[in-house]
């Protein structure tokens, strides 16, 4: 340990060059105008992987954006962790609202603030230098395996080809995530699932053009009234879902599970001037930790139609829209949501206007082991590198591969990861606090030694 210490001591300022290098690429996934820089992000993630000390680093092409491969097999005998991470990053939009700009990397109060800060270039790069530290300091306990791939938060469409065309290739004894939350620098903690998710995009038309709202508004049905009542009556008074079926295959947790998910350290008045609320919404019934975690929701993620330009436009718009997402707990299955979804949306639509359903990307739920040898090597990790044991969570968020690589390789995944919810990933002004940056570089070495003595070799 005061190896491991010492070498991030003396490399501290070179790590976090080589982070804002990385965080000033604007690799956005979602938006076609960056994807030279997209490009060369995966360019330079290949570079530092080789510089490490990586063998048969590749850039790997796929229909979309490459994925970045790379490997240090030292033993045989030895187990192998696949790290997975993904350096494409969420648009930084609505930009007037960063204090600095999002590919400019920022220090204020200790923290690095940039797009993609935290989500998930400041996470996955502290495993590139946790290998580096390993390579440098005594060897590496585990065989390890790079992946990170460019296409995470546009819902990796081209990553299952990828691994069930390289099975051999990726072929691991556990997949080791850091894209995920923890309590708080005091209360570390390690997710153990995962929602799914349903994400479909509706259009409501009504007539067949925008019309003047004095001369028809009140004969004609306003499709952005129209889709506004549609989308509220999806919660009922309980704030429910009232789409038949959709809570068909939930399990509902046993008191234990329930007790165990309440117990983690939760202070509400903190949460909500955070946030900056007067009041928590939610499904009757549950509390905070278990809505986030152990339930499904439905949020509209955009919605727009009619005039939305400076000043006012007397106008009865012909089509209003919104994205709408499910997040999915286990035993739920995206397919079957999107198709109840669907049929619903078109149920309830009233003969005055068209409905239009077009899905867009799902992802199945996780529940990750926490009684496997890697779970318990994460554990001996955080408890020997924070001075206390982490308290297992449920996160909120989805990682659709995790549950791909359970079924196509047959790998369960440890998510290790060292942000905080309050780094406002995909908003504005992310940021990712140097501390846990390098709290990461410390804690990942202690994750292979441990995973390689507990594994027996
Ligand atoms: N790293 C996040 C997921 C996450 C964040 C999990 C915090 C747990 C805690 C990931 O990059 C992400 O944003 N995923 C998307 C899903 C994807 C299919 C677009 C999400 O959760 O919305
Ligand atoms: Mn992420
Ligand atoms: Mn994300």
């Amino acid at each position: 340990m005061q190896n491991i210490k010492q070498y991030v001591e003396q490399n501290k300022q070179r790590f976090l060059d080589e982070l804002f290098d990385l965080l000033r690429f604007p690799s956005v996934s979602a938006d076609p105008k960056y994807k030279p820089d997209v490009l060369e992000t995966a360019d330079y993630v290949a570079k530092k992987l080789s510089d490490a000390g990586a063998d048969k680093v590749e850039v790997c092409q796929t229909a979309g954006y490459p994925i970045v491969y790379g490997e240090k097999i030292v033993d045989a005998a030895k187990p192998t962790v696949l790290v997975y991470g993904h350096y494409d990053v969420q648009p930084p939009d609505p930009l007037e609202l960063w204090k600095t700009p999002p590919f400019e990397p920022t220090v204020r109060d200790g923290k690095i603030y940039a797009r993609g800060a935290c989500d998930d270039k400041g996470q996955f790069y502290m495993h590139v230098k946790a290998f580096e530290l390993m390579m440098q300091n005594g060897g590496l306990p585990c065989n390890i395996k790079f992946m990170i791939e460019g296409e995470e938060e546009v819902g990796s469409s081209n990553l299952e080809i990828f691994v069930k065309e390289n099975k051999q290739r990726l072929k691991a004894d556990v997949v080791l995530i850091s894209d995920t939350s923890m309590i708080s620098m005091e209360h570390p903690s390690l997710e153990t699932g995962l929602r799914g998710l349903s994400y479909l995009e509706v259009e409501v038309t009504g007539p067949n053009r925008d019309l003047h709202s004095g001369v028809y508004g009140g004969a004609v049905a306003n499709p952005a009234t129209i889709l506004a009542k549609m989308i509220a009556s999806l919660h009922d008074e309980n704030n429910h879902i009232t789409i038949p079926g959709f809570y068909d295959d939930v399990i509902d947790l046993t008191p234990d599970e329930r007790n165990a998910i309440n117990d983690a350290p939760y202070n509400e008045a903190e949460y909500m001037t955070d946030l900056g609320v007067d009041e928590l919404w939610g499904e009757k019934g549950y509390t905070t930790f278990e809505r986030t975690g152990t339930r499904p929701t439905l949020e509209v993620n955009g919605i727009w139609g009619g005039y939305i330009g400076e000043g006012a436009k007397t106008v009865l718009p012909s089509k209003a829209s919104a994205k709408i997402s499910m997040r999915l707990v286990p035993n739920q299955h995206s397919d079957k949501i999107r198709d109840l979804f669907t049929a619903h949306f078109e149920k309830i639509a009233p003969k005055s206007v068209k409905v239009k359903v077009t899905p867009h990307h799902g992802g199945e739920p996780v529940v990750t082991p926490t009684d496997s040898v890697a779970y318990q090597a994460a554990q001996k990790a955080i408890t020997e590198s924070f001075g206390k044991a982490p308290i297992p969570t449920r996160g909120g968020g989805s990682i659709p591969i995790v549950a791909l690589f359970e079924a196509e390789l047959g790998i369960k995944t440890v998510l290790m990861g060292f942000g905080l919810d309050s780094d406002a990933l995909h908003s504005p002004n992310e940021k990712y606090d140097i501390y846990n940056y390098y709290k990461g570089i410390e804690t990942i070495p202690l994750f292979h030694k441990y995973f390689a003595e507990l594994s027996g070799s």
